[in-house]
């Protein structure tokens, strides 16, 4: 005997009907996204994950129907039977994918009440504050929006899927519970029961193990990983995001640009967004110079232009002092900005001083007129002869900062940023995407100037900078390079260290003993002893790409459950407290105070 079924199958989808469903008795389970009650005539819009349509329930057609009808609310679950029909022509709705036609409810079943949901979830554009939609997550992902996000994630996944395997590549899964991967964030750890007072640390990507691929002979490999950071959290970072990660043996970089390329492509269609076409190339010292980023939006100009070598003799002690501490003087002409008050000059002040700028200077090109604070050095002059250089008009705002070259370059590059966004500059180009390349090796750390990798330490240097690796680190480039889109840096990766020799040189040079290195990454020496191959490879963010794509302004909106800035999923209230019990297991004792 066949078991009953408790839900009715379902024959069709509510977003999918049209007018060749007319006539057609089908079956719907759903949401009920609206209802209105007209007495004799209840209109329900029926959502599920293909869209809405209106569900009419008169009496005359099935008293029973009608009854539940009466008790239905928001959010209820039904499942509802009966024929699709035509809308009269004054019913028509041109805003919804389904508007031309309706279903006549001669069954309805209420499958699950609802509690009133907490805010609305029919709005494009959410009103309730994001604290009280992240805690009712699986409310808020009922929005279309949140669905919308979700679908393109899953359909550029697949086609990612798709295209590496395609190209040959396998996808081979990585530990979860491991060592500390060095991407420049602190580790998120596990405390071993089993070993008292150890810890696995949790990847803050795939990387070694991607390389120890290759060494196994693996020769392409892909992961769509799940990665780790415990770091500063912003719009474009979650402390567990998820990369795009690919790794290649005996490939040069060229190789990697055109693989990731047509991948772009793909997932743009898979987006079904056109392909922005030609993938630009910068290197990283132009980037600086130009953008003051190594992830430049290119949408826009207001470019930096270097004047140090012009203002000697000017007699302006900023600038002086700046040139003879080996600083810079640069600026940027901000269009039609000589109407700025002083309000919005001081604003763009603390923006440039948020970035480092000890000051900003100004100058406006009037119609007749050059104003600036620092006119009585400049003389009209000098100051001419810089709006000449930097290529102001009359209307024109220059904004020149004076200082280090790294804290001109940032805060240039945050002053431009701004300006895109005040005065709505990124009228341009939808996309703009390019490589960046040729890296630094090593950065300073502002904190206690020691020398860190700008990627991480298993990149490999450019041949000709090796002899430089000792005596001149910071001048050493690297085989590294980033793909960026409208200012994101969506990936990086790089050609990697296939000798042990050199691996060694690096950790020496990041001041690690020979003691450190064994015990951190003797295994992984060990691996390129036996006949490692040449290799690179690179990660994309995916959850950034999905962003992107989407419009979106934060990476919560396109992952399912994400954490708050401060790192907390509000739903489930992580991270939570240990129990006691644990605590003893795991061998721990929380300091005092906590
Ligand atoms: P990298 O650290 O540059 O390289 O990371 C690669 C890409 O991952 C994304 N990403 C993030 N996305 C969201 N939240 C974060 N906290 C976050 N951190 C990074 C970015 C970034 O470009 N192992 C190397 C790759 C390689 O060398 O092959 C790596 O992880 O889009």
């Amino acid at each position: 005997m066949p078991v009953e079924r408790l839900v009715p199958v379902r024959t069709a989808r509510c977003g999918a009907l049209t007018s060749s469903d007319i006539g057609r008795e089908v079956t719907l389970a759903g949401w009920v996204h609206r209802r209105r009650d007209h007495g004799n005539l209840i209109f329900i819009d029926l959502r599920d994950r293909s869209g809405i349509v209106q569900v009419v329930v008169r009496p005359e057609e099935s008293p029973e129907a009608h009854a539940s009808a009466g008790d239905v609310r928001s959010e209820f679950v039904l499942a509802v039977t009966g024929p699709v029909i035509a809308r009269d022509a004054a019913n028509l709705n041109p805003n919804l994918a389904t508007g031309q036609v309706e279903v006549v409810a001669k069954r309805l079943v209420v499958l699950n009440k609802s509690e009133l949901p907490p805010f609305p979830l029919d709005e494009q554009e959410a009103t309730a504050s994001e604290e009280l939609r992240l805690k009712y997550r699986f409310l808020d992902l009922r929005r279309a929006p949140l669905q919308k996000n979700l679908v393109i994630r899953h359909r550029i996944a697949l086609e990612t899927r798709k295209y590496l395997d395609e190209h040959g590549f396998l996808e081979l899964e990585t530990p979860i519970l491991t060592r500390s991967t060095p991407e420049g964030a602190r580790d998120y750890v596990v405390p071993s029961r089993v070993h008292p007072g150890t810890i696995y640390a949790l990847p803050q990507s795939p990387q070694i193990f991607k390389q120890l691929f290759m060494v196994a002979g693996f020769e392409k490999y892909f992961q769509i990983a799940r990665c780790f950071r415990d770091e500063d959290l912003r719009a474009d970072r979650q402390p567990e995001f998820t990369q795009i990660d690919i790794e290649a043996s005996f490939i040069e970089p060229e190789d990697i640009y055109t693989l990731v390329e047509g991948l772009m492509r793909k997932i743009f269609a898979a987006a079904e967004i056109p392909y922005p076409g030609a993938v630009g190339r910068i290197t990283y010292r132009e980037a600086i110079d130009r953008f003051g980023s190594d992830a430049p939006d290119m949408r826009f100009g207001v470019e930096i232009s270097d004047i140090t070598a012009m203002t000697p003799g000017m007699g302006f002690p900023v600038f002086d002092k700046a040139v003879t501490g080996g600083g810079v003087v640069r600026g940027i002409v901000a269009p039609g900005c000589a109407r700025y008050s002083r309000r919005e000059l001081d604003e763009l002040t603390d923006h440039a001083k948020r970035f480092g700028a000890q000051g900003l200077v100004y100058i406006k090109r009037g119609e007749t007129e050059i104003q600036s604070p620092a006119m009585k050095f400049l003389g009209e002059p000098g100051a001419r002869a810089i709006l000449d250089r930097l290529g102001a008009k009359v209307g024109d705002l220059a904004l020149i900062v004076a200082d280090a070259r790294t804290v001109a370059a940032k805060s240039l590059g945050a002053l431009r940023l701004e300006l895109a966004r005040r005065e709505n500059l990124r009228t341009g180009a939808t996309w703009a995407m390019t490589w960046v390349d040729e890296f630094p090796m090593f950065e300073l750390r502002p904190e206690d100037s020691s020398i860190t990798p700008c990627h991480h330490p298993f990149t490999s240097p450019v041949s000709e900078d090796l002899q430089y690796l000792e005596s001149d680190p910071l001048r050493v480039r690297a085989r590294a390079y980033d793909l960026v889109l409208n200012g994101w840096e969506l990936g990086g990766g790089s050609i990697r260290i296939h000798h042990e020799q050199t691996q060694r040189k690096i950790f020496t040079v990041l001041k690690m003993t020979p003691e450190q290195t064994e015990e951190k990454f003797g295994f992984f020496l060990r691996a390129l002893r036996f006949g490692a191959p040449p290799h690179g490879g690179i990660a994309l963010g995916l959850d950034r790409i999905v962003a992107l794509l989407t419009g979106s302004t934060s990476l919560r909106d396109v992952i399912a459950f994400p954490k708050t800035t401060s790192a907390a999923c509000l739903m489930t209230g992580s991270p939570s407290t240990f129990e006691p019990d644990q605590l003893d297991e795991l061998h721990l004792r929380l300091a005092e105070g906590v």
